[in-house]
C-alpha cells in the first residue's frame, strides 16, 4: 500500500466546480493575551476544538480573505495580488478589534500552505487553487467584548467556476428589501457576519431562478453597491463606472485591477463614482468582478417595477477585461502590472 502522504489526490480536475475540496493540511497561528502572534505552522487538515463561549461563535468575531493560486502557462506557480489580501485582512481585522496579522506573516503562512498542497492545484485552464484565510475570536467571552484569544487559519481547496454553466449571462435581482451592509457599518471589512445576513436574501432571489443579488446603499437607496459576492461595473461608451469606496463595498482585488486594466490597457474613461440603478439598466454592458466570480457577465437585472435584458452572450468588452484578467494570471500576457508572485516549489 502506499504512504497516505505519497498518494496523489483522486481529484476530477476536468469537473472542478466551486465547492470544498479536503486537501492533506492547513496553516494555524494563535494570539493570546497581549496581542502578538506566535511562530505557526502546518497542521493535517481537520475539525478544530473551540470553547462554546468563543467569541467567533457567540458574537460573529471572525474576519476572512478570499485568494488563488495557479498554474501558469510558464508551467509556474503564482500568487495573485497576495499583498493586497493581507493589507485588507489587517483592515477588516481593525474593524473587528482582531490583532492584525504582519503582512510577512500573511505571506509566508499562504506560501507554505499553497506548497504542502501543491499538488491540490489544478493543471493548467482547469481551475485554481482558493486559499481560505481566516482569523476567529476563539478566547471565551460572556460579556459583549474582543475575545482575549485568536487563531488565524488557512486552508485551502481546488475550485472550478462560481456559477454553474461555466461562465453564463447572469440574471441578477435588485433587492429593496434587504441591505447588505448599514451606512457606517462593516461594509468595507470581510467580516464574517456581513456574509451571514446575505445569506437570507440569496436564498429568496435564488428561488426565484435569480443568479445573485444586487445591494443597494443603505443611506441612498437610488444607488448601487454590490453583489453579495462581487464588485459591479457598468461600461457607457468609453466610460467605465464603478461604485466608489465609500465604505459600505468590499474594496475588490479584481475591482482595483479592473480599474488598472481599463486605464492603462484599454484606455476607458474610469469614474469611481455613485452609479444609480438606472446606470445599470441602461449601459451597453454590465459585469461583476472578483476572485471567485472572475470576471462575469450579467445578462438581465431585474428590479421590482422592471426587467432589464442587456445581453444573452458575452459582450465584447467584458470578454476582453476577462481575457486580459485572466491571460495575466496564467501567465500568457506580460505582467505589466507586477502582480504576479512566483512561488518556488521545487
Ligand atoms: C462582498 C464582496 N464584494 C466584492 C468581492 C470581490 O473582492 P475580490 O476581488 O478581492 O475577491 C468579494 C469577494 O470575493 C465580496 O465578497
Amino acid at each position: 500500500m502506499k504512504d497516505i502522504d505519497v498518494m496523489e489526490p483522486q481529484i476530477d480536475w476536468d469537473n472542478l466546480t466551486f465547492s470544498h475540496t479536503p486537501t492533506r493540511s492547513m496553516y494555524r497561528a494563535t494570539c493570546d493575551e497581549g496581542g502578538e502572534w506566535q511562530e505557526g505552522s502546518i497542521i493535517p487538515f481537520g475539525n478544530i476544538e473551540l470553547s462554546p463561549v468563543a467569541g467567533v461563535l457567540n458574537y460573529g468575531q471572525g474576519v476572512f480573505e478570499g485568494m488563488k493560486a495557479f498554474r501558469t502557462a510558464k508551467d509556474r506557480t503564482i500568487l495573485f495580488r497576495p499583498e493586497m489580501n493581507a493589507k485588507r485582512l489587517q483592515s477588516s481585522a481593525k474593524r473587528l478589534c482582531i490583532p492584525p496579522i504582519p503582512e510577512e506573516m500573511f505571506l509566508e503562512a499562504v506560501e507554505q500552505i499553497v506548497k504542502d498542497n501543491a499538488d491540490y492545484i489544478p493543471p493548467l485552464d482547469k481551475g485554481s487553487l482558493y486559499i481560505r484565510p481566516v482569523i476567529w475570536g476563539t478566547g471565551p467571552v460572556l460579556g459583549v467584548k474582543p475575545s482575549r484569544s485568536y487563531t488565524f487559519i488557512v486552508y485551502v481547496s481546488p475550485v472550478g467556476h462560481y456559477f454553474q454553466g461555466e461562465i453564463p449571462c447572469l440574471h441578477i435581482k435588485v433587492t429593496n428589501f434587504y441591505h447588505r451592509v448599514a451606512h457606517k457599518g462593516t461594509g468595507a471589512a470581510k467580516a464574517i457576519g456581513n456574509y451571514a445576513a446575505s445569506l437570507y436574501p440569496l436564498k429568496l432571489a435564488k428561488e426565484h431562478g435569480f443568479n445573485e443579488v444586487m445591494y443597494l446603499n443603505a443611506q441612498n437607496e437610488n444607488l448601487v453597491d454590490e453583489l453579495g459576492a462581487a464588485n459591479v461595473f457598468t461600461l457607457k461608451g468609453d466610460t467605465l463606472l464603478t461604485p466608489g469606496l465609500s465604505g459600505s463595498i468590499l474594496p475588490g482585488v479584481t475591482r482595483d485591477s479592473t480599474i488598472q486594466i481599463a486605464r492603462e490597457i484599454l484606455g476607458l474613461d474610469v469614474k469611481e463614482t455613485d452609479v444609480t440603478v438606472d446606470d445599470f439598466l441602461t449601459a451597453d454592458e454590465v459585469f461583476c468582478a472578483g476572485t471567485a466570480v472572475v470576471i462575469c457577465p450579467i445578462g438581465r437585472i431585474t428590479t421590482d417595477d422592471d426587467s432589464v435584458e442587456l445581453c444573452t452572450e458575452m459582450g465584447p468588452m467584458t470578454a476582453n477585461f476577462r481575457k486580459i484578467l485572466k491571460d495575466i494570471q496564467l501567465e500568457r500576457r506580460e505582467d505589466v502590472f507586477d502582480w504576479l508572485r512566483p512561488l518556488d516549489l521545487y
